[in-house]
């Protein structure tokens, strides 16, 4: 039933080869990529405040320069994500609407409060972590623009998590004060992090369509396991405990067991009730409306420009 020219886009994904803007795509591929690259670009821009909040009051001279690098850098990311969506035939003011009407999506994670300095070690740590962990198969993805945009977002992320790592890592041989805060940290961001690979299998409606079209590698679960196994040597090095009672190694299955998380909170998070969700979307307005007179003097420079030239 599958129509020839949908035949030979599935064997082209099939056999590795990628999909390129002007090559033909269905429109559900296409729709998909532009819903999960503007949604990941959204959360790179989002995910700014809630370290971008510490950045005044970073520490040291050092870990301020470090943090305001690695806020940089999520604005760049932000930016080239936009600009790969953008070859899908959606513009930058479409996304950024459908991201203020609430239509579009960014990640739960960015809903949560940053309370301490610890925070910032534990978002690199543990949030930067899962991003990796879920982008590092995205560098494989079948459509061209994303994949290659992946492999310089994955270098800089690998950065980030070992600038958080690195935080823990200090606070962690501080005095007794600061190893209480690290762990207050791991306690608060442990659940949410976990989340982050979005809902279980049987409740993740895209998964079985994004995966045979190769928009995603893994399943959800499968990631956040292998998050798991990762991480929870990382916090035993540290000296620090994983707040989950039912955590243990189960031998026969060579993974680490964990417990049920509270997909109640997932969902009223992503429905726009988190902690923050209101003070993000607010920063962002405010970011859109200050922003306009700008967008105005750069089309208004383009086209005196453009009447130049036809002169
Ligand atoms: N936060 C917000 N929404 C989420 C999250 C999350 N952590 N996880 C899933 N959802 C949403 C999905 O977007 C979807 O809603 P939609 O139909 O309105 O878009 C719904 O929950 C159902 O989930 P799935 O069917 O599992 O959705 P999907 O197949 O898109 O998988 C995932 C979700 C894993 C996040 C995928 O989109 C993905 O890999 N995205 C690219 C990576 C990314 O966006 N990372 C951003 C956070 S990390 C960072 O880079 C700073």
């Amino acid at each position: 039933e599958m129509a020839p020219e949908e035949r030979a886009f599935q064997q082209k994904i099939d056999a590795d080869v990628k999909i390129e803007p002007k090559d033909w795509m269905p429109e559900g591929y296409r729709k998909t990529l532009i819903r999960q690259i503007s949604q990941h670009a959204h959360s790179e821009i989002v995910g700014q405040l809630p370290e971008g909040n510490w950045i005044t009051r970073a520490p040291t001279l050092e870990r301020k320069a470090i943090l305001l690098a690695k806020v940089q850098d999520e604005a760049g990311h932000g930016l080239y994500l936009y600009c790969a969506a953008e070859t899908l035939g959606i513009s930058r003011d479409q996304m950024t609407e459908q991201l203020l009407s609430g239509k579009a999506k960014y990640s739960s994670i960015f809903n949560y409060p940053t309370l301490t300095w610890a925070d910032i070690g534990a978002i690199g740590w543990l949030v930067d972590g899962a991003a990796i962990m879920n982008q590092v198969p995205l560098q494989r993805c079948s459509y061209g623009p994303y994949a290659r945009a992946m492999i310089r977002i994955c270098k800089e992320e690998s950065f980030h998590q070992r600038q958080g790592y690195d935080i823990m890592m200090k606070l962690c041989r501080g005095t007794p004060e600061q190893k209480e805060m690290a762990q207050d940290a791991l306690d608060r961001w442990w659940r949410p992090a976990l989340m982050m690979f979005g809902p279980p299998d049987d409740q993740s409606v895209h998964s079985a369509q994004s995966m045979a079209w190769k928009i995603k590698l893994n399943s959800n679960d499968e990631l956040r396991q292998k998050f798991v196994d990762q991480t929870v040597p990382q916090a035993e090095y540290l000296g620090l405990k994983i707040p989950d009672p039912d955590l243990k190694w189960n031998e026969a299955r060579g993974h680490y067991d964990f417990g049920e998380l509270d997909w109640s909170e997932f969902y009223e998070v992503i429905k726009g009730n988190g902690p923050c969700n209101r003070e993000r979307m607010e920063a962002r307005r405010k970011a859109w409306e200050d922003g306009a007179w700008f967008r105005e003097g750069l089309m208004a420079h383009a086209r005196k420009k453009e009447a130049r030239r036809m002169a």
